[in-house]
């Protein structure tokens, strides 16, 4: 088994925001917090081979699990292998046999050229050079941006 996870549970505890100039000094004296739980007990395995997809509406925890899976984060019960490692026991030894990128909302990366972007995923993906090239949007940008170098 390549990825075990078992009751993973995380609680985050915030100051609760109140509004109006008289809670703003309030909150100076007395700070109120809440708990919000991101995770309650969330178990899988993954086995070697496998490509999964993780899929839950905004807030559901997706981002937490994997943080926790990279050692970013330490649940508060449960318990987690990747590789045999403890993820936030062993955390570099953990660090050197994985890769983790965090492409939150958005498919295009705003500080790299659009190309770049493209030939990223082209490369997780594992598109064949044919089938990427064969793309309407690239086919597009070749159209309208003769200006652009491909390849
Ligand atoms: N560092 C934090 N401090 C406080 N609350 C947090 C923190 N990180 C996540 N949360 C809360 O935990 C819950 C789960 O968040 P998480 O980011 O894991 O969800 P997600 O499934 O990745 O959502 P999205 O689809 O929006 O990326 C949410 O209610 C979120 O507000
Ligand atoms: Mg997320």
């Amino acid at each position: 088994m390549l990825i075990v996870a078992e009751d993973l549970t995380k609680s985050f505890k915030i100051p609760k925001r109140n509004a109006g100039i008289i809670n703003v000094f309030k909150n100076l004296f007395h700070r109120e917090y809440e708990t919000i739980n991101a995770l309650d007990r969330v178990s899988f395995k993954i086995n070697e081979g496998e490509l999964v997809g993780y899929i839950g509406p905004n807030g559901a925890g997706k981002s937490t699990t994997i943080k926790i899976l990279s050692g970013i984060l330490t649940p508060d019960s449960g318990k987690c292998q990747v590789l045999g490692k403890v993820p936030w026991k062993e955390r570099v030894e953990h660090l050197r046999n994985i890769g983790v990128v965090f492409g939150q909302r958005t498919q295009l990366w705003w500080d790299l050229p659009v190309i770049d972007s493209f030939e990223l995923l082209r490369d997780i993906y594992k598109i064949h050079q044919n089938d990427y090239m064969k793309t309407k949007r690239i086919n597009f940008y070749k159209k309208n941006r003769p200006d652009l170098e491909f390849f």
